[in-house]
């Protein structure tokens, strides 16, 4: 038996998969995320243990026999957050995660360090790691002198599962301090930060063994043998393991708190200028790209949130398929954007509604804005020679079929939507557990999914969709102006 635990922002997955890599059982408990501030966005790393505590808890109680039979252990957790440990093991602060911007004016100080771009392959995010730390230097300066070690999310929790400080390639590739090119920490990058490479976890690749399972946890959920944990992967390139994307040619779309358009690359091609992300694969000698949208399912959240309403109540309004684009146009930049803005000032923005606009054209409205955002992404992508002509989709925005067609129709693009069942992050960190345990050839233990359903762009409506997205693409700038002070 394998178990796929999961972090993400909105809580914790525990999947537990056989031999055969088909799914036994799963549990999941939630954690919160605070905003205590306009940018700020943060989680106690202790919410994370007691979350994984609690699903591991009921995966427990519904199949003991299969918990207790567990051989490896593979992790995904959302990416970029910092949580830093003092000498004794413990937290010093709450963890910023991946869409905290307070650090902008760090990643931009960074960022126009040419070593920076030359060495990541990537734009200094602000909410990468590297601009975070920076900030806790300049404002909370006992806690930098204090730091430890500095854990990626999925790697404290690690760090508790085995007392090892351990980072896979994926994950690390998101920090800002490594060579995403060699896979290695880069002495450079960290000097410059005034770090050191021993406050950094030991590398290793996401299908390597990364730790053993400490004894107290073992006899806590009832395993019999040692159980080894996989180095695992960013969030990202997890799923991708869940849903076999490890080739060139492979891609997904993934409507989460965050929209995601995946390509998996057998060579390293970065392109910073165009607000791509490259980093590494979870699995040996591949990387992957990435365009990245910050509030796809958080913008149907928001929406929810000030109609009263709850996002499915609000898919739920929408019929099977679009005829053709909504009298409102969207701007889902409610947390600044990445792709292929680079700007963490939130400029969310409704424009052109008419007298009889209802929540159900608001909320068609939105879903276009995330697919407009998606467009933004596909074309950064293209423009670096990377191809794609089919996506699969994943997230749970890809439940509105609504949704999935718009997508399709704006990026002119076949999306594969996968049948019922897992194929997800934690799904991709079961797989590396597997892989960790039992080696041999990766591909085929990272099958793709069975396709229940294939959406074809709407030929009749793609040309009126880039009318549109023109108009979108025309809109951010002229209320940047309008809105910049004079
Ligand atoms: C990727 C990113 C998000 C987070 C949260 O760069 O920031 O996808 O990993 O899911």
């Amino acid at each position: 038996m394998y178990l796929g635990l999961d972090l993400g922002t909105s809580g914790i997955r525990a999947l537990l998969v056989d031999a055969d890599g088909c799914v036994v059982g799963e549990a999941s408990a939630p954690c919160l995320v605070t905003h205590l501030q306009p940018g700020w966005s943060e989680q106690n790393p202790e919410e994370w243990i007691n979350a994984c505590r609690k699903a591991m808890a009921e995966l427990r109680s519904q199949h003991p026999k299969e918990v207790a039979a567990v051989q490896a252990i593979g992790l995904s957790g959302h990416m970029h957050g910092a949580t830093l440990i003092d000498r004794n093991g413990d937290v010093l602060r709450p963890c910023m995660l991946w869409n905290d911007t307070r650090a902008d004016a760090q990643a931009r100080r960074f960022d126009a360090m040419p070593m920076f771009r030359d060495t990541t392959g990537n734009i200094v995010f602000p909410g990468f790691t590297a601009p975070k730390i920076e900030w806790v230097r300049e404002n909370e300066p006992d806690v930098f002198a204090a730091i430890h070690k500095i854990l990626l999310p999925k790697d404290y929790l690690r760090f508790w599962l085995t007392g090892e400080s351990l980072s896979d390639m994926s994950d690390s590739a998101g920090t800002s301090w490594m060579d995403v090119g060699t896979r290695s920490w880069s002495s450079e990058l960290l000097d410059t930060c005034q770090l050191s490479e021993a406050q950094m976890p030991q590398l290793v690749e996401g299908s390597d063994q990364a730790g053993e399972l400490r004894d107290q946890l073992r006899s806590e959920w009832g395993m019999t043998g040692p159980v080894i944990v996989a180095g695992g992967g960013g969030d990202n390139a997890a799923a991708a393991c869940g849903l076999g994307c490890l080739s060139a040619g492979d891609g997904f779309v993934s409507l989460g708190t965050s929209g995601v358009l995946f390509a998996a690359s057998d060579t390293y091609a970065p392109a910073p200028d165009k607000a791509v992300h490259s980093f590494c694969h979870a699995v040996p000698d591949t990387w992957f790209q990435m365009g990245v949208t910050l509030a796809a399912t958080d913008s149907l959240n928001w929406l929810a949130k000030v109609t009263g309403s709850t996002p499915a109540a609000l898919a739920g309004t929408l019929p099977e398929k679009p005829s053709g684009p909504t009298s409102a146009l969207f701007l889902p930049y409610l947390s600044g954007e990445r792709t292929p803005h680079n700007t963490a000032t939130p400029c969310g923005v409704f424009a052109g509604m008419d007298i009889s606009s209802d929540q159900s054209d608001l909320t068609a409205a939105v879903m276009e804005g995330v697919a407009f955002s998606l467009a933004d992404c596909l074309h950064a992508l293209r423009s670096t020679g990377t191809e794609i002509s089919a996506l699969t989709t994943t997230g749970g925005g890809s439940k509105s079929p609504f949704w999935l067609q718009t997508i399709a129709n704006v990026l002119d693009v076949t999306l594969d939507l996968p049948a019922k069942g897992e194929f997800g992050a934690a799904l991709g960190a079961a797989r590396l557990a597997m892989a960790a345990d039992i080696g041999g050839d990766i591909n085929s233990l990272m099958s793709k999914p069975e396709i229940a359903k294939t959406i074809e762009p709407d030929a009749s409506l793609v040309s009126i969709y880039q009318e549109r997205y023109a108009q979108f693409r025309a809109l951010y700038p002229a209320v940047t102006s309008a809105l910049s002070p004079a």
